[in-house]
């Protein structure tokens, strides 16, 4: 079987035509496929618990080739290798949604004109000579931000890829290009207005739901774990709206070294956090009866 399957990829490589893979649906684990090393930090995993939506702040492409005395652009072409890797253990484990931050506005109006540049072409070389790959492994494109704003020629590349990978079923792979989690807001409300002003709605009954409704992401649950390699304490305008409630992993790792076994550990890191939503959580202390008799002290 295996042999015929890897033979008619071969065919369809030379005939530049893309294979589907046999579709299982997100949540069907491949854990054969994992690594040994991925396999023994699996089995450490409630597979009950697994986070649906594992959102990533790709950082210290630039430090990564720094460290090594070689030029920027080699860290970031090192770190799409690590977007494939990461994307096929997701798969592998049945991630339904896995989100990375490829490209903010910010990096596309304050970095260079040839490193902007050297990214698009990093970009559009990355989806041509992995989609076949995220065929194999049932793999979803999908992007947000003001993708429209990208050169046409990459915006070509990713309409055929979201295309040709729509059928998917497995892990959603969706790519932020051109985002910022604050115009995402802005987009959000304009939406809103003008579907207020057209259907005469009241604003005083806007609800979360309605911005939720108009986001990029309102196709998709909230992330339950973002990730932020490269040791940086910060947000960076990610995602504003969508992690009010999303536990925060950091690591020292610089992305071109981060590998499927580094998600899978930062999975068992949120496994062992308590997610309370604002509400109490073990070990809080006992709540009074009748707090009325408490007397309040204070000052
Ligand atoms: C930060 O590194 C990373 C980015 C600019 C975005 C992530 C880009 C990639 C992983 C490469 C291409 C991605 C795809 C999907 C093909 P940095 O340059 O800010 O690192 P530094 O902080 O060490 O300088």
């Amino acid at each position: 079987m295996e042999w015929k399957r890897a033979g008619r990829q071969a065919e369809n490589r030379k005939y530049n035509t893309l294979e589907a893979s046999p579709l299982y649906p997100s949540g069907t684990l491949r854990i054969d496929e994992l690594t040994a090393e991925e396999r023994t930090v699996y089995a450490t995993l409630k597979p009950e618990r697994l986070p649906q939506h594992v959102a990533i702040i790709m950082d210290g492409n630039g430090r990564w080739a720094g460290h090594r005395s070689l030029k920027r652009f080699l860290g970031h072409q090192q770190g799409a290798k690590s977007v494939q890797m990461v994307t096929e253990t997701a798969s592998r484990i049945g991630l339904p949604w896995l989100t990375l931050y490829a490209f903010s506005l910010e990096n596309n109006l304050r970095r260079p004109r040839a490193e902007v540049n050297f990214l698009m072409r990093l970009l559009r070389s990355y989806l041509e000579s992995n989609v076949q790959r995220m065929m194999d492994n049932n793999v979803r494109m999908r992007y947000i931000g003001r993708t429209h704003e990208l050169p046409p020629e990459v915006q070509e590349k990713m309409r055929w890829v979201e295309e040709t990978t729509a059928g998917n079923t497995g892990t959603t792979l969706t790519l932020a290009l051109n985002y910022g989690g604050r115009s995402e807001l802005v987009d959000a409300f304009r939406g809103l207005a003008a579907e207020m002003k057209l259907k005469h709605l009241n604003p005083g009954h806007i609800t979360e739901e309605d911005i939720h409704r108009h986001l990029y992401t309102a196709h998709m649950p909230d992330p339950d774990l973002l990730i932020r390699t490269s040791g940086e304490m910060r947000i960076s305008n990610y995602l504003l709206w969508q992690i009010a409630y999303t536990e925060i992993f950091v690591t020292e790792r610089l992305w071109p070294d981060f590998r499927g076994i580094h998600l899978l550990e930062a999975i068992a890191a949120f496994q062992r956090r308590e997610r309370r939503y604002g509400g109490l959580g073990e070990g809080c202390g006992e709540v009074e009866e009748d707090p009325e008799q408490i007397r309040i002290a204070a000052g």
